[in-house]
């Protein structure tokens, strides 16, 4: 019975079913749907590395990739300090270290407020670092902060006057790294010291940079080409430190033990992506939300992202050698263009940056000591302000006749007693 039913079916369809031809394109859509999410999806990383009691400095951990690295480091018993610009009080970041702390069944997870837009933000919490003695454990940073001003929106400056992909994306890391740099060297031999840099494939369309003054030049803007020029200007920048890393002699002889590593995590579903997407618009939000398939299909997830990230801080490999690698999709891949490791392009943007923050930290010194005279002499003349009406209120008034106020009273009262 069921073999004649079965040949009818296969030969003439079963009644009510939709075609053969349909079935099959239905098949083959979903196979190639499966085949597209597959790569879009991007590899997992399989390496592991003891991190448990490991001390991991983390940029950008709040949201996106940063926050999906931060979580599966915490989760393997690293000690976490998360550089955050909310303040230690805000009830959002409170609620996210208690979140993480809870998810990840680790309490060493702690957060300062450094605002990566401010030189001087960066400059009180490294220096803070830096002067601990002895010396503070460092096994890891990972700089996985950015931003993106989105398509058709104007430029931003930071309160110290300077661009803000700019500063955020390159200057921000550069000042931080250049000033613990020696807490980064210090570290003992038997350590393997990582320094994880974020790329982005943007790089490639970056225009020359020169010594980094034409990213400040409002002529020369756009969202793109800032986005592109700060991460040319981070790989650059990178492989410099890279080789100043390399190039150190420890006091004790042994061979260095810091290592740059880059990180590439491939295009995913992050709130720094949607806002990209999106150009920070309701409407751009909506049409966002209405090819949400298409976004989900074509992005990796944040977790997705973070593996490459995970792969650079527990490859066993990377760990040796000189640093400096690039990691894509958990492997070592080539940098799209070479002149990243030239040295003359290198030195140039070193110099040029250098004189651009000692030039902004002086004027910013110079801008907050007047602010804190100006602020000082005005408390004091409010102090003397008070200080004269309570002294007016508590001294006896004289009458025209230069009686004093209490004297009056006096006589008022002899008078009555008469
Ligand atoms: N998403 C992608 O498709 C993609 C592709 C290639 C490369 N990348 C790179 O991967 C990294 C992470 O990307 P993402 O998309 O996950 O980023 P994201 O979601 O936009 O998150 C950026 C992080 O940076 C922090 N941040 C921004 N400005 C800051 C400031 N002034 N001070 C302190 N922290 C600040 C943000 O903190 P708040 O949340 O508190 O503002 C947030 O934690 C970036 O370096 C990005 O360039 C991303």
């Amino acid at each position: 019975m069921p073999i004649p039913f079965l040949s009818t079916a296969i030969w003439y369809g079963i009644p009510g079913m939709p075609s053969r031809w349909t079935i099959f394109c239905g098949f083959l859509a979903i196979v190639v749907l499966s085949f597209v999410k597959w790569v879009s999806m991007g590899t997992t990383n399989t390496s592991e590395r003891k991190l448990h009691g490991k001390v991991v400095i983390l940029t950008g951990g709040t949201s996106g990739i940063g926050a999906a690295t931060a979580l599966d480091l915490a989760s393997r018993g690293a000690q976490l300090i998360l550089l955050v610009h909310q303040s230690p009080s805000d009830l959002f970041l409170v609620d996210y270290i208690d979140d993480l702390r809870e998810r990840s069944g680790n309490h060493m997870i702690y957060a300062e407020q450094v605002d990566l837009s401010s030189l001087w933000s960066i400059r009180k919490f490294a220096t803070k670092w830096i002067d601990n003695a002895p010396p503070r454990r460092l096994d890891m940073i990972a700089l996985c902060a950015s931003t993106l001003t989105p398509p058709g929106r104007s430029r931003i400056m930071t309160e110290e006057g300077l661009e803000e992909t700019w500063m955020v994306n390159y200057l921000a890391n550069f000042h931080l790294l250049s000033i613990l740099s020696p807490a980064i060297r210090t570290q003992p031999p038997d350590r393997d010291v990582r320094i994880i840099f974020t790329t982005c494939s943007a790089y490639i369309n970056s225009p020359a940079i020169g010594d980094g003054s034409d990213a400040l030049k409002k002529k020369e803007w756009s969202p793109s080409k800032a986005y592109a020029r700060s991460k040319y200007a981070l790989n650059v920048f990178g492989h410099a430190f890279s080789k100043h890393l390399d190039a150190y002699k420890r006091p004790d002889g042994a061979p260095t033990n810091a290592r740059v590593v880059f990180v590439d995590p491939g295009y995913c579903r992050t709130p720094g992506m949607r806002r990209y997407l999106t150009r920070g618009t309701l409407w751009g939000l909506s049409i966002y939300l209405a090819l949400w398939q298409t976004v989900w299909l074509l992005l990796k997830s944040p977790e997705g992202g973070a593996q490459s990230f995970l792969y650079a801080a527990m490859e066993a490999t990377l760990g040796r050698g000189y640093g400096g690698k690039l990691i894509k999709e958990c492997r070592e891949m080539a940098f799209a263009r070479k002149d990243v490791t030239d040295e003359k392009i290198a030195e140039k943007l070193w110099k040029g940056t250098e004189k651009l923050i000692e030039k902004t930290e002086k004027d910013e010194a110079v801008k907050r000591s007047l602010k804190k005279k100006e602020e000082k002499e005005a408390k004091e003349a409010k102090e003397a302000k008070e200080k004269k009406t309570s002294s007016e209120k508590v001294a006896p008034k004289a009458d025209s006749n230069g009686n004093s106020d209490s004297k009056n009273a006096k006589s008022r009262r002899q008078k009555k007693a008469k």
